[in-house]
């Protein structure tokens, strides 16, 4: 076996969490110990589609797929295993080993890599004319006039690019790099000969990825032109959406602070960062995006929006607040007063005033029902119902039951409602939104679609042998007989017997190497088919119940065709009938034995 290969992909596996790269297809719901959604592999209205968090597992009690997160891709994407781990590595930027690489893999990972290394050289330019030119000099007064220091110019490796059409190409071109590679990187931009820089006499900003590599740039005009802000494109090192800009200098106080705040504008996360307020992220201009609020979820579990506090920047708040909820951030959103942008505040009233503002923060909620209540006439009726309609989405996303209460109290206080009214639209609405239709579902498995008894059994018997493998030995003879009703369930239990005393780890990442799908997919239904019973008493009791279940079965079945047998022999006058009728009685006697006297 290729060890490095097996290294390669137990480090994806970890770093691919399948809540997260399931809710990137679809919508997930947590209800008791699973996450439910309406399965993407057959049409549904009611969810059926299951993920097991712990177990990192997702299976459908409706066309029975089931998986780990390979599988998930793989199936969702179409593709080929291969493709699904490597999909997966590129996502959490793990390289590929390269005795996996195909040409294409490698010609990707060149690009990239050409990427990195145009857009390092284009900030070393631009740095380079802020530092050492004219047009410099403006830029340079420019951002100090602004508040940002030398250091801060420093550590985000602000520059400056000339007013020239073809600066940074000429000077890019003397190194080696080709117009392509400059096209590419959405450094310049035209056809064949006709190429001009992108970004013309304005400050540059270089956006980084969390490793602090250089992926992009803003640039900004010093007058009022028009646009005032240019972007770097979507390329192949630059998503918009998954970036969060100021990420690389501010991750480790996010960190520590157990917090994040999070601007809507370069400026913005610049100019606190030089007051010293350093857990500063921008979501830059484009929305703040699922993606963004998961990148956060990884290093922290609060999220503080510091927009603007113009219309634009509370709507944009609102939404964003949603967002991290749904990603189950806590969150609260930040008042900045007088109209006023995060910039504008810091640089006026200074580092302490702004954390005072941070520390009086609303919570999110809190902040989308103030902020409907303002955007409706809460003096007439239509408004109130209207308001009232418009924030149940929001009580939906809270984290729980309590917290929707709570603000739905905080609602009918604000409003004069009765507060049960609200409560009775909320509990409708909930209803409605996990079922998609009239009647509500409660329990965590559909009921038309649960397995039936037996296979239960046999699932249950197999995950509790998964999770005690000690108890396997004790039950191994008995059960080769008896059999079980899938083959799939068969071969796994052959399997499980033939491996010395394995561990759940390794029986689960035997089982799933395995290329055989519905294996795949049965020891996914097992993984997420119920609870372990906690003491060894009840262990067995179960283990028993489960048996006598499939001995039931398979003696009847036995029963069944011995019977058939004696039947056919006794029309042919064959003396064997009798011999059949004897094994017949026997069955019947043990059948009759399995539930004691
Ligand atoms: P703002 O207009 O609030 O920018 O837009 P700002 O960062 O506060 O800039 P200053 O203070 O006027 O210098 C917020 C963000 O929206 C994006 C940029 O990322 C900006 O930081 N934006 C805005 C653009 O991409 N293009 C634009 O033309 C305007
Ligand atoms: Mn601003």
């Amino acid at each position: 076996m290729d060890q490095k290969y097996e290294d390669f992909k137990r480090l994806v596996k970890e770093n691919s969490d399948i809540v997260e790269i399931i809710s990137g297809y679809v919508t997930l719901q947590k209800k008791g110990r699973y996450y439910w959604a309406c399965c993407p592999f057959h049409g549904e209205k009611t969810p059926s589609f299951s993920v097991d968090k712990e177990r990192q597992f997702f299976y459908c009690y409706g066309c029975h797929t089931g998986g780990d997160v390979f599988t998930f891709v793989e199936k969702i994407e179409n593709s080929t295993f291969a493709e699904a781990i490597k999909t997966l590595a590129s996502r959490a930027n793990i390289p590929i080993p390269e005795s996996h690489r195909t040409a294409a893999d490698i010609q990707k990972e060149e690009k990239r890599k050409e990427m990195y290394s145009v857009n390092e050289l284009a900030s070393r330019y631009f740095s380079a004319c802020l530092h050492k030119t004219d047009f410099g000099k403006k830029v340079l007064s420019y951002l100090h006039n602004r508040g940002i220091t030398d250091e801060t110019i420093e550590q985000f490796s602000l520059g400056a690019a000339l007013p020239g059409f073809h600066s940074l190409q000429k000077n890019l071109q003397k190194k080696g790099v080709s117009s392509e590679h400059l096209s590419d990187a959405g450094l310049i931009r035209g056809t064949g000969g006709n190429f001009r820089d992108m970004f013309i006499g304005r400050v540059m900003i270089p956006i980084k990825d969390p490793k602090g590599r250089v992926i992009a740039f803003g640039g900004r005009v010093m007058d009022d032109g028009l646009p005032k802000y240019l972007n770097t494109g979507e390329t192949v090192v630059f998503q918009k959406r998954e970036t969060l800009f100021g990420l690389d200098v501010a991750i480790k106080a996010i960190r520590e602070a157990k917090e994040a705040i999070v601007v809507e504008g370069y400026m913005d996360a610049i100019s606190l960062h030089a007051a010293g307020i350093v857990r500063t992220v921008a979501s830059l201009g484009t929305a703040f995006s699922e993606q963004h609020a998961k990148l956060l979820h990884r290093i922290t579990e609060t999220v503080v929006f510091a927009y603007d506090s113009d219309d634009a920047g509370r709507r944009n708040a609102a939404r964003a607040v949603s967002i991290a909820k749904r990603e189950g951030l806590f969150v609260k959103v930040l008042n900045v007063p007088e109209g006023k942008d995060p910039d504008e505040y810091v640089r006026k009233f200074g580092r302490d005033a702004f954390e005072s503002l941070v520390k009086n923060a609303w919570n999110g909620t809190e902040f989308q029902i103030r902020y409907t209540i303002s955007k409706n006439n809460v003096s007439e009726l239509a408004g109130k119902v209207q308001c009232v309609s418009n924030i149940i989405p929001y009580l939906k996303e809270c984290r729980n039951e309590i917290e929707a209460a709570s603000y739905i109290k905080f609602l009918s206080q604000q409003l004069v409602i009765d507060e049960a009214l609200i409560m009775g639209e909320y509990r409708k609405a909930a209803a409605q939104a996990f079922s998609g239709r009239k009647e509500s579902v409660s329990s965590e498995m559909p009921v038309q679609s649960a397995p039936n008894a037996l296979v239960q059994a046999e699932r249950n018997l197999l995950l509790l042998l998964f999770t005690y493998p000690g108890m396997i030995i004790r039950y191994k003879e008995i059960l080769l007989q008896t059999g079980f009703l899938s083959s799939a369930r068969q071969n796994i239990f052959e399997q499980i017997c033939k491996m010395d005393n394995p561990s759940l780890d390794t029986i689960r990442d035997t089982l799933f190497a395995t290329g055989d799908e519905a294996i795949r997919s049965e020891t996914a239904g097992i993984f997420t088919s119920g609870e372990i019973a906690p003491d060894e008493e009840s262990r067995v009791q179960l283990a028993d119940d489960c048996i006598r279940r499939m001995r039931r079965n398979y003696l009847q079945q036995e029963y069944e065709s011995h019977r058939h047998l004696a039947e056919t022999y006794a029309c042919m006058n064959d003396a064997r009938y009798v011999e059949e009728l004897k094994i017949c009685n026997e069955l019947r006697g043990k059948i009759t034995d399995l539930y004691g006297n």
